[in-house]
């Protein structure tokens, strides 16, 4: 039976994790897809660099030639990140016929609507569901679970590096810089960690899932953001001490007229609130719906194997369409062609 060949753009934090899972559930995929799943090509920066795992040396490549015009590669995982260059890439991927998985916000939050147009046209599968709060799977919770019912509000932790340096602040007592130190060694944090303080990573991700969720095209520049570098210890010792602890919260609302607003913010909360219990790089997303009322999305936010559960399913995903010779299937949103149709105007 022919493998289905992967080309894996990046093998860092969430890369090595997705290698792992590939290697290490083949069973599971094989009962899932029916066919073995193999890596044959990984894009990397630097070729002599110390790895995680072990990959044969003539499988790494600096050259993304080597993946995108690769006739036999079926599907591209990029994860990578930046967005200018990932564009082009995935760009150039899917018009050479790639299925594409990408656990990249930054892109998709702005991005998200050119490339999904994109892939509908060439027939291919895009899927991004590690892009939103890491292992918890809530864009399909959002896109198949509650696809029937009206979203009225989302709230929620959905940065894992900032609620781990706000839980560790409050709980162990830790400097910023020293929680911020240990969130980069742990590989929840961006390589460049700015969006993560400033809360642009968490209004990216807040931008997805309203989009996704009120089914109506949310800009990231209309999302208001406040991120957690003017916390300090003392706003954290004097809120515990009134029995309130702070959290980065990010808020997507109906409003009248069915606009919708979109705020991430630092937030007190009472400590028995349920997401004052968040601790960690954990996230949690409560998500109220008309007809089923509130429903919870929690679990791990970040880091190498959760993130990469998320993007081998979002594989599977692909593989399954494939095998059903349908394609897109999810990918277009009625909202995202509107959204492209009116930039083109
Ligand atoms: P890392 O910085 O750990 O890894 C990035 C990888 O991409 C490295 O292997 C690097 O190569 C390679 N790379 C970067 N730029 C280039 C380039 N120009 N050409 C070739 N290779 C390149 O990132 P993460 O794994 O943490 O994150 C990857 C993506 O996943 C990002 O979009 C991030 O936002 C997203 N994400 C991350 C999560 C996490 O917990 N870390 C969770 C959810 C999403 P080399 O190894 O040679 O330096
Ligand atoms: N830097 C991100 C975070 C990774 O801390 O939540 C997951 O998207």
């Amino acid at each position: 039976m022919k493998p289905i060949s992967i080309g894996l753009l990046g093998l860092g934090t969430v890369g090595t994790g997705v290698v792992k899972i590939i290697s290490n559930h083949q069973d599971k995929l094989m009962h899932q897809v029916g066919c073995p799943v193999e890596i044959k090509k990984i894009l990397v920066k630097d070729l002599v660099k110390e790895r995680d795992v072990t990959i044969p040396s003539d499988m790494l490549t600096i050259s993304s030639d080597d993946i995108i015009y690769d006739p036999e590669i079926d599907v591209v995982i990029e994860v990578i990140g930046g967005v200018e260059e990932t564009r082009k890439l995935l760009l150039q991927a899917l018009n050479n016929k790639k299925h594409v998985v990408t656990a990249n916000k930054d892109l998709m939050a702005v991005y998200g609507p050119e490339l999904l147009s994109v892939a509908s046209r060439n027939g291919c599968d895009l899927f991004y569901e590690a892009s939103v709060a890491g292992g918890i799977p809530i864009l399909r919770g959002l896109t198949d679970g509650l696809a029937s019912d009206r979203i009225t509000k989302m709230m929620g932790i959905v940065n894992g590096t900032t609620n781990y340096i706000l839980t560790k602040m409050c709980k162990e007592k830790l400097s910023y810089t020293e929680a911020l130190k240990r969130a980069q060694e742990l590989g929840f944090a961006e390589s460049d960690p700015t969006a993560d303080v400033g809360g642009l990573d968490a209004a990216r991700k807040m931008a997805i899932l309203a989009t996704l969720g009120f089914s109506m095209t949310i800009d990231l520049d209309d999302v208001k953001v406040l991120g957690i570098t003017e916390v300090s210890d003392e706003d954290l010792a004097f809120s515990q001490k009134l029995g309130y602890t702070v959290k980065l919260i990010g808020l997507a609302q109906r409003c009248k007229e069915d606009k919708v607003e979109v705020s991430v913010e630092p937030t007190l909360l009472p400590i028995d609130h349920p997401l004052a219990m968040v601790n960690d790089e954990y996230n949690a997303v409560y998500v109220y719906g008309e007809a089923v009322g509130e429903t919870m999305f929690y679990g791990p936010g970040a880091g190498s194997l959760p993130t990469a559960t998320a993007v081998v399913s979002d594989l599977v995903a692909v593989m399954k369409n494939m095998r059903l010779g349908v394609n897109g299937s999810s990918a277009v949103l009625p909202q995202f062609e509107k959204r492209l149709k009116t930039a083109e105007e």
